[in-house]
C-alpha cells in the first residue's frame, strides 16, 4: 500500500488539512468518529481547531474518543485527555455525550475492556484515526518493545511505558487497520529519521517500529508532515 504523504510548510498549514479532510469526511455522513492521540503535535492541532470551529452544528456531528491514554486522572498533567480538554473541549459546543474518554483513573484491566467492547459497537467505527510517530518508532502506547501487542486479538489493552514503567491503555492494530481514514501527523526534525525508515523502507522495519505496521484495510493512510519532519524523504 503506497500512503499518500503530505509536506507543510507550516503547522497551521498541516492543521488546516486535517479539518478540511474532517470537513470531507462529513459530506458523506451525519456523525462522525474521530479517535485522537497527544504530544504537541495534536495540542498545536486542537488550538487551531478551536479556532476554526465554534458551531454547535459543526460539533454536534462529531464523537470523539481516544486511541490511548496514560493511567492517571483527567487533571493529572500526562493525561492525554486533560490536554485535550483543555486545548480543545473547554473551547468547542461539543454535546458532552459525544466525548468518549479512556477513564484513566479506572483499573486499567477493567478499563481497556470495557472502552475496548465501546469501540466495537458497530457505531463507533472510526472514520478517522490520529497518530502520533514517537521519537523511538512507537504509535498510539504500543512501543518496539511491545510490538506483540499490534497484532492482539483484543481492540484495547493495557501496556507499560518502556521506560517509566507507568500503565498506558491503548487502541491495538486491529481497530487502527480497520478505521477508513488513517493520518499520521507528524511534526520536528526529531522525527526525520523515522519517518523515513518507515515510509522509504517499511518491509524491513516491519518488526521493528509499532508505527511501520500501520496499514488501513481501507488504504486511506496518509502522512501529513512538516518540511522537518519531512526533511530525509
Ligand atoms: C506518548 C506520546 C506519543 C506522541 C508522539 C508524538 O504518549 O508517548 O504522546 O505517543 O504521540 O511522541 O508526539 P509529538 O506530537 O509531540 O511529536
Amino acid at each position: 500500500m503506497m500512503p499518500q504523504i503530505s509536506i507543510f510548510e507550516t503547522r497551521d498549514d498541516l492543521n488546516r488539512e486535517v479539518i478540511n479532510l474532517i470537513d470531507y469526511l462529513l459530506q458523506s455522513k451525519s456523525t462522525i468518529n474521530i479517535a485522537l492521540s497527544g504530544g504537541s503535535t495534536p495540542k498545536a492541532l486542537f488550538d487551531y481547531w478551536s479556532k476554526a470551529k465554534c458551531e454547535f452544528d459543526y460539533w454536534k456531528r462529531i464523537r470523539l474518543f481516544w486511541g490511548d491514554e496514560r493511567c492517571v486522572p483527567p487533571n493529572d498533567e500526562m493525561s492525554n485527555f486533560g490536554m485535550t480538554k483543555e486545548h480543545l473541549l473547554d473551547k468547542i459546543p461539543i454535546p458532552p455525550g459525544n466525548i468518549f474518554r479512556i477513564v484513566g483513573e479506572n483499573d486499567p484491566e477493567q478499563e481497556a475492556v470495557r472502552y475496548g467492547e465501546l469501540i466495537e459497537k458497530e457505531e463507533h467505527f472510526f472514520d478517522l484515526v490520529l497518530l502520533g510517530l514517537g521519537d523511538d518508532g512507537h504509535t498510539v502506547s504500543i512501543f518496539p518493545s511491545s510490538i506483540k501487542l499490534w497484532k492482539s486479538s483484543k481492540p484495547c489493552v493495557v501496556n507499560l511505558h518502556p521506560d517509566s514503567g507507568m500503565k498506558r491503555i491503548t487502541i491495538t492494530g486491529k481497530v487502527i487497520n480497520s478505521a477508513n481514514y488513517v493520518a499520521f501527523l507528524v511534526t520536528g526534525d526529531s522525527k526525520a529519521i523515522k519517518v523515513k525508515e518507515i515510509i522509504l523502507h517499511r518491509k524491513e522495519n516491519l518488526n521493528k517500529y509499532p508505527a511501520a505496521k500501520v496499514a488501513p484495510t481501507s488504504g486511506r493512510l496518509l502522512w501529513l508532515l512538516d518540511t522537518e519532519a519531512a526533511a530525509l524523504l
